[in-house]
């Protein structure tokens, strides 16, 4: 079959083959993301026009306030997984507990967490944004809801992506064997195959960072920061800084151009801002199928064991040589006792 007419619903029937992950099951989950995705599309296309910009008034469990589309978006996740008997449990960034699904669960093993909208700020300035997805798989013989069953580790993630509502609509996912990208037709209204087994480049000159943050950096991040920056003690020339504000169009770009994108933890609050089950590992599991590497500084974020639904993580993702880099930068610094707290200061 041509590539380019391969379907996300064909495609991820054929992944089955594929991938021991991939069961029918799964493949209908993804599918129906997919209808998801063009739902929010429709509404996020003509935004300016359908009342959908602005803030809601409320906030959220993180604290943030909630967007119109935030919450619409957040609906229709919920709405699309409320059928179909495959999903028991949805955890989202814009629900402080679980949503259980209980006519679902006794033959719905899955869990999916969202971040309905990630990239909030750019929603209002017509930006880019997406949602970040995963699925988990309860374990055999575990109840339903139990924090044994709802706090796994990245790793144990069976499918992953995110959904990039940009000047063309993409859809990216894994299920475990490689990365693959699609691109919305909006004219047929379905997502075709554009990217197949996308894979990152080693390494890259280019980083992404709030580098508005600096001064809340640990020292031994803001030298780092300052050898991408070009200010480092090697006297090389800086990497280029590219900052969309949303994490998966930054990591978006890496994927397909390389680079490093840090959101590291500040002195005030170390565990950065990043959330780990819904925005880091998605993330991580993808960036790492496509050959890069995502690293809290010092351990993978995919070997990490959740405690918490919204816990965040410290993160370091992108070009393998460039997050090894990062991590061994930061662990020699640790070892030296660099413990100038203050840092050097941007002039
Ligand atoms: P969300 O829109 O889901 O709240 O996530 C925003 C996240 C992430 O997408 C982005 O990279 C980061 O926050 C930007 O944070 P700063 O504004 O602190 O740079
Ligand atoms: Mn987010
Ligand atoms: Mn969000």
């Amino acid at each position: 079959m041509n590539r380019k007419k391969m379907t996300l619903a064909r495609h991820v029937l054929e992944q089955q083959k594929y991938s021991p992950k991939a069961t029918g099951e799964l493949s209908s989950l993804l599918i129906q993301l997919g209808l998801a995705a063009k739902t929010i599309v429709r509404e996020v296309s003509r935004a300016g026009l359908v009342n959908i910009l602005g803030l809601t008034g409320e906030t959220n469990v993180q604290g943030e306030a909630v967007k119109k589309l935030d919450r619409f978006a957040n609906e229709v996740f919920v709405e699309a997984f409320g059928y179909g008997g495959l999903l028991c449990t949805l955890i989202s960034e814009e629900m402080e507990k679980p949503l259980h699904l209980p006519e679902n669960c006794p033959q719905g093993h899955y869990t999916l967490l969202v971040d309905p909208i990630d990239g909030s700020s750019n929603i209002d300035v017509n930006g880019i944004f997406g949602s970040i997805f995963s699925f988990q798989k309860r374990p055999e013989g575990e109840a339903h809801g139990t924090p044994e069953a709802l706090l796994r580790k990245g790793s144990e993630q069976i499918a992953a992506g995110y959904i990039m509502y940009g000047p063309s609509t993409m859809l990216v996912y894994t299920v475990g064997s490689g990365v693959h990208g699609f691109t919305l037709d909006p004219g047929v209204g379905e997502f075709f195959l554009s990217h197949e087994n996308i894979r990152i480049p080693t390494r890259s000159r280019a980083y992404s960072v709030n580098q508005g943050n600096y001064r809340r950096w640990a020292p031994e991040v803001q030298r780092l920061v300052d050898d991408f920056s070009g200010r480092g003690d090697e006297g090389e020339r800086g990497y280029a800084l590219r900052y969309a504000g949303s994490l998966l169009a930054d990591i978006h770009r890496i994927l397909l151009e390389g680079g490093i994108y840090l959101y590291p933890g500040s002195l005030d609050q170390p565990e950065g801002k990043l959330r780990l089950l819904y925005e880091a590992a998605p993330l991580a599991l993808v960036v790492e199928q496509a050959g890069g590497r995502a690293s809290t500084g010092t351990e993978s974020i995919l070997a990490l064991q959740p405690k918490n639904l919204h816990q965040r993580v410290p993160l370091f993702i992108g070009s393998p040589e460039e997050v090894a880099r990062a991590e061994s930068f930061i662990r020699s610094r640790r070892r030296k006792g660099i413990n100038d707290s203050g840092g050097e200061r941007l002039p």
